[in-house]
């Protein structure tokens, strides 16, 4: 049991972004059957965790007001899911130092929840197995597995299902994160089937990014969930032309949005393109990729 006073554990959650989001069915169960390219990248938020006085009892507390502390937020659910999985009863206070913009298509409450898991693992002295891990992360959100390894890997099912991959040569990235979010349901539901002929597929996308041959990535980037989402807030297909007359390699939104990522030369390159479109409500986040290797 952790003492009061004791050191708190502190666990970075980076974002990522989906180089390609090919949606190939509606399933029976509601989801969605996909098959993406998922690239961490170093925009992440950080999570403290300290051990509570009172046991069974949970204190989050968070520097984006803009997010419940309670049961809704991921941090909980992953603290609760713990508990139930081990059988635990410590009590924990958590600090949420958000940066990732919530709603964004970045998974920032899925890496929160997985910076949790592995907290809680740590504070709590837990004998948890990888197994464990990965069967609780499942259950906590379609994206959540992802973030125990991060990197880059290819994943199926509802996303769930991966295969992780190799890290490939780094990449510059601009992200612009628009004043709102959008609802994942809500970007699924507004999807409609395409013809797949002379669309790129996730090999295409795979074997550009791991050639480090940005024109190819940028030609074979995709996300099958842009056009319903873009029809629903067309300011979004705006800031995709900005980026691109902006000199951006290629611009795609990332997962349900409403995130719109670039794809830069480099670093100088990437700050130009931010400069050029500063004009633009929201935030402009500079990053790069983020490799499995970085991961503690
Ligand atoms: O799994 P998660 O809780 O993140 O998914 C949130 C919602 O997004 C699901 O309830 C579903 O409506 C939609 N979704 C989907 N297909 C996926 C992932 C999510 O339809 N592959």
């Amino acid at each position: 049991m952790p003492r009061r006073g004791d050191p708190p554990v502190r666990i970075e959650a980076p974002a990522k972004i989906n180089l390609f989001l090919r949606v190939v069915r509606r399933r029976e169960d509601g989801y969605h059957e996909i098959e993406t390219l998922l690239q961490a990248i170093t925009l992440s938020d950080t999570l403290k965790c300290y051990g509570a006085p009172t046991k069974r009892e949970f204190i989050l507390t968070c520097d984006d007001p803009s997010l419940p502390t309670d049961e809704r937020n991921l941090v909980w659910r992953a603290a609760a899911a713990v508990r139930a999985a081990t059988g635990c009863d410590n009590g924990a206070r958590f600090f949420l130092g958000k940066r990732i913009p919530p709603g964004g298509g970045m998974g920032g409450g899925s890496s929160d929840a997985v910076a949790t898991l592995l907290g809680l693992r740590q504070l709590w002295r837990l004998d948890l197995t990888d197994d464990a891990l990965d069967e609780i992360a499942a259950a906590l959100g379609s994206d959540v597995p992802f973030f125990l390894r991060c990197g880059t890997a290819l994943a199926t099912g509802r996303g769930e299902v991966l295969t992780p991959l190799p890290d490939p040569p780094p990449l510059a990235l601009v992200l612009v994160a628009p004043p709102f979010g959008v609802s994942t349901p809500g970007a699924y539901r507004a999807w409609q089937p395409v013809p797949e002929e002379e669309l790129p597929s996730a090999t295409d996308c795979w074997d550009a990014l791991r050639r480090g041959d940005l024109d190819a990535l940028g030609a074979a980037l995709r996300n099958d969930l842009e056009p319903g989402v873009f029809a629903m807030h067309p300011e979004l297909a705006t800031i995709r032309e900005r980026l691109l007359a902006a000199g951006a390699v290629a611009a795609r939104m990332t997962g349900s949005g409403s995130t719109l990522f670039a794809l830069a030369h480099d670093a100088a390159h990437a700050h130009r393109i931010a400069t050029a479109v500063a004009d633009l409500p929201g935030r402009r986040i500079i990053t790069e990729s983020y490799r499995a290797e970085q991961v503690a």
